[in-house]
């Protein structure tokens, strides 16, 4: 039976039931697709090739580093279980020009934005000038190897392996460091100091059965990550995801006094000043989400995401929030994240040292400028349509999810010219004066789009 990725149960993966090519797919799907793969240390690689018939030489030696989703599935019950660690991760995504690099045609990929390359995107997204980014994504990239592990000498040796079946004839344009920041509870925070990867869609049964809920469902069909390799040997039992990668460069200093500035502006004081911060996520640091609570409840553990947007206008979580204009959760139409299948698998990492403490409440002068930032990745099934759609008609439109909503105070790009309003309080129908949308902290420093291909299109190279 072929695989139903519109399936609309989640996967038991481990079901004895499986049918043969079900079983096919998960024993030739990259990990970290369907579930996060541990990555609290990694090293990503972007490569040139300069001769094809040795990159595809050298991209089938990566396979024995490698392991199928299958495989990283039963390492996470092994180390649930008994504490025994896994393999690190070895992924690999190839570009549209990696592939003619490499002799195939690209005519069977369906996604336009991956067959255009990022640099060619960045009037869709209102990216900066490609001359702006990093000397590393000007080149033409062809391959990124993405290593992760718990720990950074597992990633420093595979790293070793890896350049060591590098040919002559390739270069390595460009390489990121990723380590994992996490706050005083030992929770992954991105480096203004929030939760993040908190909320994602779940595509397996075990996980799902984790994360009821009676306001969200966090369940979403393979059909938002998964399509079939079209180069691989058996299309219809062989899948693949394509993966966008971006260099997201975050100016925490601007983004603290953002912060304060908005707290001034609506007259918070004391105990209430995180709130202004809130309204620019969307969730407090510790992971609450505004729209169930006024003040961070708790310990932030488990962190809240059992809720929706339905009867709130933007008096509880401002509709212009983060997390609220990337995913509007059936708010609109019967859930426009579920009609337009927007929803694709964040698996980020953040970028760069401080020697500051990123959660706590310390001056905005003494927050670093630039240096750090998110290696924001994430799988998709359309870029076009997951991605991109994201950023250009929700983050980047000042008129979604409402009216007056201006840019994504986080991610948003382009004009920054609404006067946006703020609850006067938590709860309260009464807006705040009219604002300027919070300046611009977060800037793109280079990227591409990849597609991460099937174990058994890796083999047959
Ligand atoms: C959620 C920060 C870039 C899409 C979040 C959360 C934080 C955050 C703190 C809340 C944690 C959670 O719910 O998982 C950031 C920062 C970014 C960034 C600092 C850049 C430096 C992006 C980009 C996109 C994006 C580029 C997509 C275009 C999302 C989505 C969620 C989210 C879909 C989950 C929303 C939900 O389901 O409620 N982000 N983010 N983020 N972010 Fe971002």
């Amino acid at each position: 039976m072929a695989v139903n990725l519109a399936n609309g149960e989640a996967l038991a993966w481990d079901s004895g039931s499986l049918d043969a090519d079900t079983k096919a797919m998960l024993d030739n799907l990259q990990p970290n697709i369907l579930q996060g793969h541990v990555r609290e240390h990694m090293a990503v690689l972007f490569v040139h090739f300069g001769d094809g018939p040795e990159g595809r030489r050298f991209l089938r030696s990566l396979v024995p580093l490698m392991k199928s989703a299958r495989e990283h599935l039963e390492e996470v019950r092994a180390f649930n279980k008994a504490k025994t660690p896994g393999k690190p991760y070895v992924g690999v995504g190839i570009s549209k020009v990696g592939y003619l690099k490499l002799g195939h045609a690209t005519t069977a990929f369906t996604d336009n934005a991956f067959k255009s390359g990022l640099k060619r995107r960045k009037d869709t997204l209102s990216d900066p000038p490609v001359s702006g980014w990093e000397k590393a994504y000007q080149g033409e990239i062809h391959a990124v190897v993405l290593i992760g592990d718990a720990t950074e000498e597992p990633v420093a040796a595979t790293r070793e392996r890896v350049l060591a079946l590098l040919p002559e004839s390739a270069d390595v344009l460009g390489e990121e460091k990723a380590n994992g920041l996490r706050n005083a509870q030992g929770r992954g925070i991105e480096h203004f100091g929030y939760i993040d990867g908190r909320s994602q869609p779940l595509f397996l049964a075990d996980q799902v059965a984790e994360e009821s809920g009676t306001n969200w469902t966090p369940f979403f069909p393979l059909s938002h990550v998964l399509v079939s390799d079209p180069l691989a040997p058996a299309p219809a039992r062989h899948f693949g995801s394509y993966l966008v990668f971006r260099k997201l460069e975050q100016n925490v200093r601007a983004f603290r006094q953002a912060e304060e500035h908005l707290a001034d502006n609506l007259g918070l004081k004391g105990a209430d000043r995180p709130l202004a911060g809130a309204m620019l996520v969307g969730r407090f640091r510790n992971g609450t989400p505004l729209r169930l609570h006024g003040r961070p409840s708790s310990d932030g553990h488990p962190v809240q995401n059992d809720f929706s947007y339905r009867d709130d206008p933007g008096s509880k979580c401002p509709v212009s929030a983060h997390i609220r204009k990337v995913n509007p959760r059936d708010t609109r139409d019967g859930g426009l994240e579920r009609v337009l299948g927007v929803m694709m698998a964040r698996r980020g990492q953040t970028y760069g040292t401080r020697t500051d403490v990123p959660w706590d409440d310390a001056p905005p002068e003494t927050r670093p400028t630039g240096g750090v930032g998110l290696l924001f990745m994430a799988f998709n099934s359309s870029l076009q349509g997951q991605f991109e759609f994201t950023q250009q008609s929700w983050a980047d439109n000042s008129g979604f999810p409402a009216e007056g909503a201006g840019l994504d105070p986080v991610i948003g790009q382009g004009r920054r010219d609404t006067k946006v309003t703020f609850p006067k309080a938590w709860g309260s129908d009464r807006t705040s004066p009219l604002q300027a949308e919070v300046p611009q902290t977060v800037t793109m420093k280079g990227g591409e789009y990849f597609f991460a291909p099937s174990l058994a299109f890796l083999r047959s190279l």
